[in-house]
């Protein structure tokens, strides 16, 4: 009786209903938002994680124009379950230059955020232009067209957008040198921005990823992403104490 009446008059009085309103929203806000202040980084130290290569980063525009994140979440949760089908639970390090981040929300296909090395580039070439062909119960679409060439004459522009929101690409003989020193010398070379189409077609034609040698389709770019996912960290070198704190 008294439950109801009190409550009855808090829904019945605007005034009320606003000021107890707003002081639970801010309790739930605290609750979430103040252990962070206590946490010098929110991001784990880890080795290995480093921007993507102009091929791969070419590969993750085409997977976002195509809307594969629509099926495809790319975040690996620390759950049993998760950890048993797709692998180690995904940490915040592994998608730190990742802009936007492709998290996803929903999987009517499986999670793809450890998917790289796990088939060769000629089974995603060919369950890329016919999933059924090598998944006969897929409802994947068909993208056939990725076999078009590949327009890698912005390539540049698009490592510079990126670079202003905090992507290490390199302009400057310093940038470059800072890079060499935290990703080796190998790596540094492929971010630096100047040479970015000179790079993405040398790595595709090494590469082969689309089993066509003689030029560079959007699957050699998408395959390249794909075959990356996930390989970045050396999860047999991390001790679970490493990462306990962010738990
Ligand atoms: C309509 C939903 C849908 C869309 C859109 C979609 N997929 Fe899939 N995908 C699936 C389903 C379902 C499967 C599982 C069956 C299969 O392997 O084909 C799958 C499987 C996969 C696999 C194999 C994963 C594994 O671990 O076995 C890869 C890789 C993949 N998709 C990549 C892509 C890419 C890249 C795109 C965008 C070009 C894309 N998908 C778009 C539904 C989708």
């Amino acid at each position: 009786m008294f439950k109801k009446f009190t409550h009855e008059k808090i829904e019945t009085n605007a005034g009320w209903l606003i000021v107890l309103t707003m002081f639970a929203i801010s309790v739930g806000g605290l609750v979430e938002i103040a252990p962070l202040f206590l946490l010098d980084d929110t991001i784990e130290k880890v080795d290995g994680v480093r921007p993507y290569s102009p091929l791969e980063q070419r590969g993750r525009d085409i997977y976002i124009r195509e809307g594969c994140y629509t099926c495809h979440s790319q975040m690996i949760r620390p759950f049993r379950d998760e950890q048993l089908r797709y692998g180690h639970y995904s940490l915040a390090a592994e998608s730190k230059y990742d802009h936007p981040f492709q998290w996803g929300s929903k999987r009517t296909g499986p999670d793809l955020a450890r998917v790289g090395g796990k088939y060769s580039n000629e089974w995603h070439t060919q369950h890329l232009i016919q999933p059924k062909s090598v998944v006969p119960e897929s409802v994947m679409p068909n993208y056939p067209w990725l076999m078009s060439p590949l327009d890698a004459s912005d390539v540049a522009d698009r490592m510079r957008a990126l670079r202003t929101t905090g992507v290490p690409y390199s302009l400057t003989q310093a940038e470059f040198e800072k890079n060499v020193k935290q990703f080796g010398e190998d790596h540094a070379r492929m971010f630096h921005i100047p040479n970015a189409q000179t790079n993405l077609v040398s790595q595709a034609q090494a590469g082969n990823y689309d089993g066509d040698n003689t030029s560079v389709s959007e699957m050699d770019a998408l395959v390249a992403y794909l075959q990356v996912l996930g390989t970045m960290v050396d999860f047999s070198k991390i001790k679970p104490e490493d990462l306990v704190k962010f738990r």
